[in-house]
C-alpha cells in the first residue's frame, strides 16, 4: 500500500493516528526485543499495513503463530492479501482479544505487539486490555508498545512490574516503545 493510501485512510479514520508506517529503524529496534528462535504466539494490536507483520513472520518459525487485530477495513484488506498460513486477521478491536483467543483454544501467547492508539481508549478499557494482555501472556512473555509514552505510563506500572523504555528518533513521529515483561509469580512459600 502507497503511503498515499496510508495518509488517506489517517484523513478518513482518526483511530489510524499515524501518517506513515514505522521506519526501518524502528522496525529493527523493536524486533530486537523479540527472541524468534523458537515456535512463539504473538498477537498484534493495529497493524495497519503490515509493516511490522511481515517482519514477524520472516523471522518467525514455521510453526509459530501471529493473530492480528486490525480496525480499518481497508488496511483489513491489505493484510488478508498476506498469504501465510501462520497469519491470522481479525477486522476486530484489540479489546476483542480475549474472546478470539478463547474461541480459537489458545489459552496463553508469548507477545504482544501493540501500535494502537491507547489515548483513544477510555481509561478504564485502557486498563482492562492490558490487564487481560498480563494475564493471558506467558511468565517471561513480552507486551511491546510503540507511541507516545505518556498515556501508557499509568496503566502500564499498574499491570506491570517490569517496564523499559526504548527511544528511536529516526521514525516520524520519534517512536517510544515500552517493553514491558510478565514476571513469573513468587512460588508458593
Ligand atoms: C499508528 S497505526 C499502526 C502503525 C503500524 N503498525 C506500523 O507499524 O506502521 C495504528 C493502527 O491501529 C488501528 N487501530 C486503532 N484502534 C484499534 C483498536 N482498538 N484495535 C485494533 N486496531 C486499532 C488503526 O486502524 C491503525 O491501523
Amino acid at each position: 500500500m502507497s503511503t498515499l493510501r496510508y495518509i488517506k485512510a489517517f484523513i478518513s479514520d482518526r483511530q489510524v493516528a499515524s501518517i506513515t508506517p514505522t521506519s526501518p529503524f524502528g522496525l529493527r529496534k523493536l524486533l530486537r526485543l523479540l527472541d524468534l528462535t523458537q515456535r512463539v504466539d504473538i498477537v498484534e494490536f493495529g497493524p495497519a499495513t503490515g509493516v511490522i507483520t511481515r517482519k514477524l513472520l520472516g523471522a518467525m518459525t514455521a510453526d509459530s503463530r501471529l493473530i492480528v487485530f486490525e480496525t480499518n477495513p481497508d488496511f483489513v484488506e491489505e493484510l488478508r492479501r498476506i498469504e501465510d498460513p501462520r497469519l491470522a486477521v481479525h477486522n476486530l478491536p484489540a479489546q476483542a482479544m480475549r474472546g478470539v483467543l478463547e474461541e480459537r483454544g489458545i489459552t496463553s501467547i508469548d507477545t504482544v505487539v501493540s501500535g494502537i492508539p491507547f489515548s483513544f481508549l477510555k481509561p478504564h478499557e485502557r486498563s482492562s486490555l492490558l490487564r487481560d494482555c498480563r494475564d493471558l501472556l506467558r511468565p517471561g512473555g513480552k507486551f511491546i508498545a510503540y507511541q507516545v509514552y505518556g498515556h501508557l505510563k499509568k496503566p502500564l506500572a499498574s499491570a506491570f512490574n517490569n517496564v523499559r523504555i526504548h527511544v528511536e528518533l529516526l521514525n516520524l513521529p520519534p517512536l517510544v516503545i515500552t517493553e514491558s515483561v510478565r514476571e513469573a509469580e513468587p512460588e508458593p512459600a
